[in-house]
């Protein structure tokens, strides 16, 4: 394994990274935003293994470009990135991060939650600019979370580690999932249910060609009067524009948002001038602990991968079926 080629397209945190230094012959790219596609082209018709990020389309013509490619390995829980139709087909394991990133994205999310609901951005600019005269009965109102109804879509790691803190806010919670998935203390209803019904409404689904704009201008149009979008997952989830002007129109009252159809969003959108939308740069996960954690097990993955081992966390099993034939 020692001569194994690998091409890591951003040095990663932790000792994991260190380790993969020592066992492979690691070339990395150290730019700051992801390597340019010739590059990653140029890099692929050499390596046996590729650690990548969720900035890095891995489709299925780089696949192809790359004869020695034995395994994929990404630092995320997401793989919307990945076309892994075309990995499997060419029996190649993805690795990915599951489960590790599970409670800091959760905290993240109740993060947003309350930032929203209480208008925590908009209150921090209202003191930095100097506007606060004096304690007002009806300054800066907001919604309560304890005691509310919160919408869960998506029941996997993260979503029920979301229903877990709500538990410590009184909340009701209620839950859909495309597999109609049922979680002991969740209410299951089907999504046109939830949309009406949630105070709080949380996407923690992959993003998928199923689930592209699953929060449509229709289902944003079904949600509660005054209800709180919350979007820790993927922005392709939901249709920005026609959320920003539910926003706009106050039919909603508040969103937290910390990820975007385009990362990061085109300055002309229209979410980047509402006052009631808190915006983080995709930090769900990010935290010191956790991110090293994710590098880890991203490391694990590909070593594995290399040493035509299982890997600990694959996404597509299948795929060793598929290279042993
Ligand atoms: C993931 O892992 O997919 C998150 O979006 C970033 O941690």
């Amino acid at each position: 394994m020692a001569e194994a080629r690998v091409y890591a397209t951003r040095p990663l945190p932790g000792g994991g990274f260190r380790r993969l230094a020592e066992q492979t012959r690691l070339a990395v790219w150290r730019g700051h935003a992801a390597p340019p596609r010739k590059t990653l082209e140029a890099e692929l018709r050499e390596a046996e293994g590729l650690l990548c990020l969720l900035t890095d389309p891995v489709d299925a013509d780089l696949i192809a470009s790359a004869p020695r490619l034995r395994v994929i390995s990404s630092c995320s829980v997401g793989l919307d990135h990945v076309d892994l139709v075309a990995a499997t087909a060419r029996g190649i394991p993805v690795g990915h991060t599951p489960g590790v990133l599970a409670e800091t994205t959760a905290d993240l999310t109740l993060a947003l939650m309350l930032a929203a609901a209480r208008r925590l951005a908009e209150a921090d600019r209202f003191v930095r600019s100097g506007a606060w005269k004096e304690w007002d009965p009806e300054l800066l109102l907001g919604r309560d979370l304890h005691g509310s109804t919160v919408g869960l879509i998506g029941l996997g790691d993260i979503g029920q580690a979301v229903a877990r803190r709500l538990v410590g806010f009184e909340c009701r919670i209620l839950g859909w999932t495309p597999s109609g998935r049922r979680v002991s203390g969740i209410e299951p209803v089907e999504l046109d249910a939830l949309l009406a019904a949630a105070d709080f409404v949380s996407l923690h689904v992959a993003l998928a060609p199923e689930t592209r704009h699953l929060l449509d201008a229709g289902r944003l149009a079904r949600m509660k009067p005054g209800a709180v979008l919350v979007n820790a997952a993927r922005g392709g989830l939901v249709d920005e524009t026609a959320l920003a002007a539910r926003l706009a129109s106050g039919a909603l009252s508040a969103a937290g948002l910390d990820v975007f159809e385009d990362e990061p969003p085109d300055p002309e959108s229209p979410l980047l001038g509402l006052d009631n939308v808190v915006l983080t740069p995709h930090l769900g996960s990010a935290s010191v602990r956790t991110r090293i954690r994710m590098a880890d097990l991203a490391v694990e993955n590909l070593l594995a991968g290399l040493a035509g081992r299982p890997l600990p966390a694959c996404a597509n099993p299948e795929a060793r079926a598929g290279s042993a034939r």
